[in-house]
């Protein structure tokens, strides 16, 4: 008992000082921000959630933008379905420029015994207009950061928001 007690607390301190939470992308933590939109120190897009839960602006948007044009493939929460593969464990592999190229490009994985593929989005501007907020929220969902369901509380929307939307979507 006392043996096994020591293995548990022994495997607790290698878990915490593995380095924190790197996915696909590297280390997720914020080093800098632009109009609401979080970046890790390489510049690729980040999430920011606080300790009482309020998402920043793009994590919010990205559950929308997800659930409408991914989750019919991709499950609920990006957990994965019958038609496509789990997102939340894809981004722990995958980088940021990877998932990009994919969602743009679309993939069909020749090898795979059934016969599903993921369709090329990048002229589609529900999604590319959006792009960025829903690989932010995947991105949470892929490092634990954020739990199933609807972010409840977020950040206000950025200034000048609305009017860089309005140009994406034309
Ligand atoms: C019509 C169904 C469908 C829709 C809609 C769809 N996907 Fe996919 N997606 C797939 C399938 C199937 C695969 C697996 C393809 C393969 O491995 O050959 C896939 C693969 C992917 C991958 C690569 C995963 C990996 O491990 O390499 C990413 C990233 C991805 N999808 C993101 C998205 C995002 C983001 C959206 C919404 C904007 C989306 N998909 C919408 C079916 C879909």
């Amino acid at each position: 008992m006392r043996i096994k007690t020591w293995a548990a607390m022994a495997a607790l301190f290698l878990v915490s000082a593995a380095p924190a939470g790197a996915d696909g992308t590297g280390d997720p933590a914020v080093a800098s921000v632009s109009d609401g939109e979080y970046a890790d120190k390489d510049g690729n897009p980040t999430f920011k959630i606080e300790p009482d839960g309020t998402v920043d602006w793009y994590t919010s948007v990205g559950y929308i933008r997800y659930t409408a044009n991914c989750m019919q493939c991709h499950g609920p929460d990006g957990l994965g379905s019958s038609f496509g593969p789990s997102l939340v464990d894809a981004l722990q592999t995958l980088s940021y420029s990877q998932f990009l190229d994919t969602v743009t490009n679309g993939k069909k994985n020749v090898s795979a015994s059934q016969d599903l593929v993921m369709p090329a989005l990048g002229s589609n501007p529900n999604v590319m207009c959006y792009i960025d907020a829903i690989f932010v929220y995947l991105r949470a969902r892929s490092d634990g950061a954020l739990g199933r369901g609807q972010p409840q509380k977020n950040e206000p929307k950025p200034a000048g928001y609305s009017k860089t939307e309005d140009a994406c979507m034309g």
